[in-house]
């Protein structure tokens, strides 16, 4: 599914349509969902349904046989990093059990924190940032300077920006993208220790979905926008104090996740054209009942995808 939303969408890569880019990758990957056999409703989606067509919160997909499954997807995770063809747009889907997905409600923000197994017990949002870069340090035996954070670049950081820096540490800055960027963090031994900053809360049940088939720790907490959106979700019934980790994010121990990469990134090579005619995409396909972890390089047909699934590839 996910290879199909991601070859769907590199046809416009780099042509700077972001909506087009996303209607591509949202029609791709809605075509293969088609022919899964499974109950499954979507609990992350592209919107509502008045906003979005295809793929809207609280839509049912598959043949209706079990298993019944929540379903979060992103097709096109970093719409603007593709329309600019810039790296590590993925396309994105997770299932796990009926019922287990938590349903982010009106808050479209989330603070987030993310690491490696090693350190994930230094993760706390509530500690100064300074702090935790020298925990981190200390933990993996080396000088704060070695650190690095993974930010959205985004003023709302820009105070927790300085704190990382005046510590020592150092901070890679992305233009968008967090959960490409949470994969790269739980991974250990990988060019970044910490995930930190305000990201989509929908990005971050998808983070929520790989942590629990990677390892590594993630942390979340709803972070509303204004005062209108802490009343909405406040009567929404959300816990705006809660910090939430992977598995409220994700409750069950059943997960499934895959991302195929769009655009070259640090975690995922992106489609590329070897030849007239040819593709080749690379995904990550993971389990975490079985702990399964599997990086799948396949070549594709062009000729023959259009000649099953239409003019979309
Ligand atoms: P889109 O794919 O919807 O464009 O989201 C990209 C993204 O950068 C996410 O990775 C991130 O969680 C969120 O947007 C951050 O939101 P904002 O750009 O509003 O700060």
């Amino acid at each position: 599914m996910t290879e199909a939303a991601a070859l769907a969408a590199a046809p416009l890569v780099g042509l700077g349509d972001k909506e087009a880019a996303d209607q591509a990758a949202v029609d791709g990957m809605r075509y293969m969902l088609h022919s899964v056999q499974m109950d499954g409703i979507v609990v992350i989606g592209e919107g509502e349904k008045d906003e979005a067509p295809m793929l809207y919160n609280g839509e049912q997909i598959g043949d209706g046989s079990p298993p019944a499954v929540d379903i979060a997807v992103d097709p096109l995770e970093g719409t603007t990093l593709a329309a600019h063809g810039m790296p590590s747009a993925l396309a994105v889907i997770a299932l796990s059990s009926r019922g287990t997905m938590f349903d982010p409600g009106p808050c479209v923000y989330m603070e987030k924190m993310a690491g490696s197994p090693e350190i994930a017990d230094l993760l706390d949002l509530d500690r100064p940032l300074a702090k935790t870069v020298e925990l981190i340090a200390e933990r993996k035996g080396t000088a704060v300077g070695d650190v690095m954070a993974v930010v959205l670049d985004r003023p709302r950081h820009e105070a927790g920006i300085r704190e990382i820096r005046e510590a020592g540490a150092r901070v890679r800055l992305i233009a968008h993208g967090d959960v490409s960027a949470t994969l790269l963090a739980v991974t250990e031994r990988s060019p970044v220790d910490l995930l930190w900053g305000i990201g989509g809360t929908p990005e971050g049940v998808i983070s929520a979905a790989a942590v629990k088939c990677l390892g590594g720790r993630l942390l979340g907490r709803l972070w509303p926008r204004d005062d209108d959106e802490r009343r909405a979700a406040l009567d929404a019934g959300s816990d705006l104090s809660r910090v939430l980790t992977q598995d409220d994010l994700v409750a069950g121990d059943d997960v499934f996740f895959s991302a195929t990469g769009i655009t070259d990134g640090d975690v995922l090579q992106g489609v590329r054209y070897p030849s007239a005619g040819g593709a080749t995409t690379e995904s990550l396909v993971m389990r975490s009942r079985s702990g399964t972890i599997r990086r799948i390089r396949a070549t594709h047909d062009r000729s023959k995808l259009r000649a099953v699934g239409g003019e979309r590839f």
